[in-house]
């Protein structure tokens, strides 16, 4: 096998003598590459975020942006990386390098002061620049209809300022850096990072890498990982890494075993069967957004409020699911699709609707040495769906309260009802009673109020640090009463 390695900026770097709970950030800063900066160790600022070659959504290679904080450097074993000091190219001996097109707006448009954040802003603002389809500029259409679209959060060059969520910086303002990043053009025919995106994406390593006594394991089929997890139940599944990169850097967990499970092929694919769509556990958020492209709107409402881009970038629907949290913002969406999981171990398989998977606080009826395989959403859908996320921020923030609602209604009449809600119980749950408040009813205030009402009184919400009880109580009926406004509004107008 060969020694554990990652191509840096162009460079085969051995992950030795790192241990396997050392992340990228360190990985790179202990060879020299200072650039990427710890801010927060938690994918809160971006400071951290490099450039991976992954497999594209419509190009052989992405180049998509993660927090080098959160992922295992032997996460990318075999894999190549871009830092911001690699996105310059070398000049003539003597002479400093040529600035990257991205990095040459941000300096000219003022868009770094300290510079802490920069080497972060650059790297996802760089990831943008590359996606394929931001704004082909091929010819003169393509750059009008960019120029339509435009907004305050989408440039004229059809740059998604989404794409910075998950950077924060403390002392420039963001008014420069949005300038820089509407600036940005096209990449030249020339530029060899365009150029890298139409070969395939580094296949991943079958890694075994073992180091201070842990042990970090990438097997390469799901026959393979449900073997190992059935040998070594206590091994911790890693996906992308975005909870786990958490507990190890700051809640200081280590693991004598960690099994990659994020390039395993059948937990990647992604299916619209005539009855059924299936995506995979770990498919990222990111690639299912793009992939779906709004046809299951709840998820397409779910996505933009779910954490930041850098960490869809990498977070997966498994990983959300694998943690049992109560506050997960996909359950409450998953349960009002009437979503079930596939769960996979070494003799097969089996199907649970997700209204049964949840038992307890983080615990579920998945036994140790089951995966996650798939996540399977029923169609059709039901035509009237919305996302409710109360959090102290509208971005990058962690839900007080969350409601899901799927609603089919006919003649003014409710037909189906289901509601997932998230943050008021000791597991996401379905509000069956409010759910049967409406069923049959006809969609108009008094049966809003009167299912708002019996909305309010759904789970068993706390007080924390986040939200008082009778704050998430109230959010769930304003939540229903806000719906009803939406869709007689928008049957009025
Ligand atoms: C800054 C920040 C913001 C965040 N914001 C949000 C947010 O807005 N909403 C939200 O819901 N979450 C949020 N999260 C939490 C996290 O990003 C999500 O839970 C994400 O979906 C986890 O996916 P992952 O692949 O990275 O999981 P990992 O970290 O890889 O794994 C998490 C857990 O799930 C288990 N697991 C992973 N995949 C599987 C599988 N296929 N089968 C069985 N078990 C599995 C792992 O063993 C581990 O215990 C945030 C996290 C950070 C760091
Ligand atoms: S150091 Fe803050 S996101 Fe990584
Ligand atoms: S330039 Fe100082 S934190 Fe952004």
């Amino acid at each position: 096998m060969v020694a554990a390695r990652i191509t840096v900026n162009g460079k085969e770097t051995p992950i030795a003598p790192d241990a396997p709970h050392t992340f990228v950030l360190d990985f790179l800063r202990e060879r020299g590459l200072t650039g990427t900066k710890e801010g927060c160790a938690e994918g809160e600022c971006g400071a951290c975020s490099v450039l991976v070659a992954r497999p594209g959504v419509n190009k052989p290679t992405d180049w998509v942006a993660v927090n080098a904080c959160l992922v295992p450097a032997a996460a990318l074993d075999g894999q190549e990386i871009i830092t911001s000091e690699g996105l310059a190219t070398a000049g003539e001996p003597g002479l400093p390098p040529t600035l990257h097109p991205v990095q040459e707006e941000m300096a000219v448009r003022g868009g770094s002061q300290c510079g802490y954040c920069t080497p972060g802003f650059i790297c996802s603002m760089a990831s943008e620049y590359y996606r394929p389809d931001r704004c082909a500029h091929t010819d003169s259409a393509s750059d009008a209809d960019s120029a339509e679209n435009a907004d305050a959060e989408h440039g004229p060059n059809g740059f998604d300022l989404h794409s910075l969520s998950g950077n924060l910086c403390r002392c420039t303002g963001y008014r420069p850096i949005r300038d820089a990043a509407f600036a940005v053009g096209a990449p030249t025919e020339d530029d060899p990072l365009a150029q890298r995106r139409e070969q395939a994406a580094p296949e991943p390593a079958a890694t075994a890498y073992t180091q201070d006594g842990s042990t970090f394991l990438r097997p390469r089929t799901l026959a393979e990982a449900t073997q190992l997890l059935r040998e070594r139940p206590e091994a911790v599944v890693v996906a992308g890494s975005t909870d786990w990169g958490v507990e190890v850097n700051i809640r200081s967990r280590r693991a004598e075993c960690v099994i990659a499970i994020d390039r395993l092929p059948e937990l990647r694919e992604l299916r619209v069967e005539s009855d059924h769509i299936e995506i995979g556990a770990a498919v990222t958020l990111t690639e299912i957004e793009r992939r779906l492209d709004g046809s299951v709107p709840l998820l397409a409402e779910l996505f933009p409020q779910f954490a930041s881009r850098l960490i869809r970038n990498s977070g997966t629907l498994g990983g959300n699911l694998g943690t049992g949290s109560p506050i997960g913002d996909s359950p409450p969406v998953l349960l009002a699709l009437e979503a079930s999981l596939l769960l996979a171990d070494a003799d097969g398989e089996r199907e649970v609707p997700l209204a049964e998977y949840f038992t307890g606080y983080r615990q579920s009826v998945r036994r140790p040495d089951e995966l996650i395989r798939a996540v399977r959403i029923p169609l059709p859908l039901s035509p009237v769906a919305a996302f409710h996320k109360i959090a102290k921020r509208r971005f990058d923030d962690i839900s007080s309260v969350a409601v899901a609602f799927a609603l089919e209604i006919e003649d003014g009449i409710v037909r189906k009802a289901r509601i997932g809600l998230g943050g008021v119980a000791a597991t996401p749950i379905r509000a069956l009673a409010t759910e049967a408040a409406l069923e049959g009813k006809p969609w108009d205030a008094e049966t809003v109020e009167a299912a708002a009402q019996v909305l309010r009184a759904q789970g068993t919400p706390m007080s924390d640090h986040r939200a008082s009880s009778e704050y998430r109580a109230a959010m769930l009926g304003k939540s229903l009463l806000k719906l009803h406004a939406e869709t007689t509004e928008a049957v009025s107008s």
